[in-house]
């Protein structure tokens, strides 16, 4: 993408919190990307950045593998924040000193600030906020040129700065950028407009002028197709490319026949009804479950919907014909180079996608959101005229109800388990608590339980509800619902689907367990 914004670059040490960085100073208008703490010099010069941030990381500084970096990155006259480990790293580098911590300092902490002339502008009221700290080691003497900016009880030096000889070197013990520290969006803001210089252009009305005019550009008279999921990724893609180049544009939505209540009639709706897009749905639910037959082994479930997904968007393609572009909706953190984006996940299920499609059909990618954060695309699809209720839908796998249907995948199955699905998805809604939930889903257990209805045994399925919350799936927490809601769904599943005499509640985050089940 051709870029006219000023930009930060965030090196990455390996915090849990490097994202949220570059995701806060995009919320602050200014374009901010990932790279590796080991990103050579002229690499990073070739950017051009404004400003460079050094992430937290869970190293020391004495261990030794520590991730450094060269002198010369403070020679540029750039101005650097560093954070936390990025603190510690700085005044390693410039020969201050840090002293390995005794005890970690983990949690809220009162910051006093004594210097609120740059950095700390317009922060905390009488010169005090709450922050966060999560660090080990701490800052024993400045490096030269530094002096201490703000303290706290247990550091001496919570924030330093050095602004002699040219130098715009700024360093936090604490995470501004996690909401617990109060001021900490300013802080950033601060660093970003005032001290970098950076102007506040990123906004998505400015991408999709320039997204736009990029895929026409690139397709120039040629034809393009997109598959779309159902999710929000496939749809903003769409949506974006389908106002760049209209008609040349042909969407595919495969019913695989593993889908949730309505999801089909969902998508014919907002994408040809609403949005007039070049949209050919197709019902494939009968190959699907009958490659599916007496499958139970998760990666082979994963693995055969993936090559049968792969066959018929390739079919459709030939029936189109000339095609020579395909529209993907891969999101940033799909192509983040850092140390940390990776959670343990990456390879321990094989995510379907369309990513075989292009080399095999010769198609070159067109990825519109290569650049954008997922809470990016929603604003993105809001900007693109998509509806509400499809920019906030919660993820859906690939493989679909597949994954949630452990043992063999059947009609009678599906049929249970999309009913049961649904009335978590409505109870959740009139909870209101929909979006602040990452997931809320139903799983069909391979097991029956003994009940009782009436005078009648029974002998039943059981389905288990999953509901967390997550920044970006690659962790997650179960979700403390209420009781009361809890009691709601598992009464309207037993009453109203048949087949099922129990429901349980799944009480396990990630890591160790995955959000989806298979
Ligand atoms: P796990 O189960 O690995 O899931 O904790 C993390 C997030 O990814 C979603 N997921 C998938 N998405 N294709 C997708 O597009 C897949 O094969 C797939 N498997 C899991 C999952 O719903 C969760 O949001």
């Amino acid at each position: 993408m051709e870029f006219w914004h000023d930009r930060v670059l965030v090196l990455d040490f390996g915090s849990q919190y490097t994202q949220l960085i570059a995701r806060r100073i995009r919320e602050a208008q200014v374009y901010s990307q990932i790279l590796p703490y080991s990103t050579p010099l002229a690499r990073i010069q070739a950017y051009r950045p404004k400003g460079i941030i050094l992430s937290g990381g869970p190293a020391s500084v004495y261990d030794r593998r520590a991730p450094l970096v060269a002198k010369q990155l403070f020679e540029q006259d750039l101005p650097v924040l560093g954070i936390c480990y990025g603190m510690q790293l700085i005044t390693h580098v410039l020969d201050g000193e840090v002293a390995k911590a005794t005890r970690r300092e983990y949690g809220r902490a009162e910051l006093l600030i004594d210097d609120d002339s740059d950095l700390f502008k317009g922060v905390g009221e009488g010169g005090v906020t709450t922050v966060w700290m999560s660090h080990g080691d701490r800052i024993e003497r400045l490096p030269k040129g530094f002096r201490s900016i703000a303290h706290t009880s247990n550091s001496p030096i919570a924030a330093m700065k050095s602004v002699a000889d040219g130098r715009r070197i700024y360093c936090l013990q604490f995470h501004p950028e996690v909401a617990h520290t109060v001021g900490g969006f300013r802080i950033l803001q601060n660093f970003v407009h005032d001290i970098c210089g950076c102007k506040p252009t990123w906004t998505m009305s400015s991408y999709v002028e320039t997204a736009v005019a990029q895929i026409r550009d690139t397709v120039g008279k040629g034809k393009a197709i997109c598959a779309l999921s159902g999710g929000v990724d496939s749809a903003v893609a769409a949506a974006l490319a389908h106002r760049a180049i209209g008609k040349q544009l042909t969407c595919v939505f495969i019913d695989n026949g593993l889908l949730r209540r309505e999801e089909g009639a969902q998508v014919q709706k907002t994408f040809a009804s609403h949005l007039k897009l070049n949209l050919r749905c197709l019902d494939r639910s009968s190959e699907f479950l009958k490659g599916l037959r007496a499958v139970t082994d998760p990666e082979r479930k994963r693995k055969i919907i993936g090559r049968l997904f792969i066959k018929s968007f390739e079919a459709e393609a030939y029936r189109i014909g000339q095609v020579r572009f395909l529209v993907q909706g891969t999101l940033y953190p799909d192509v983040i180079e850092s140390v940390s984006f990776k959670g343990p996940s990456a390879t321990i299920k094989t995510h379907h996608n369309v990513g075989g499609l292009p080399t095999k059909m010769r198609l070159r990618l067109i990825e519109p959101l290569r650049e954008l954060f997922k809470d990016e695309v929603r604003l993105l699809g809001k900007e693109v005229g998509l509806p509400d209720d499809m920019i906030w839908r919660q993820p859906f796998p690939g493989p679909g109800l597949a994954v949630r249907i452990l043992g063999a995948v059947t009609r009678e199955r599906l049929a249970m388990l999309r009913e049961a699905d649904a009335i978590v998805e409505e109870e959740v809604r009139n909870s209101g608590l929909y979006r602040e939930l990452w997931q809320a889903f139903a799983v069909l257990l391979p097991v029956r339980t003994v009940g009782v209805m009436g005078d009648q045994r029974t002998y039943e399925h059981v389905v288990a509800i999953r509901a967390v919350t997550s920044l970006d799936g690659m962790t997650a927490d179960w979700a403390k619902l209420p009781h009361d809601l809890l009691g709601t769904m598992a009464n309207r599943i037993i009453n109203e689907v048949s087949g099922v005499n129990r429901v349980v509640y799944d009480v396990s985050s990630k890591p160790p367990s995955t959000i989806e089940w298979e």
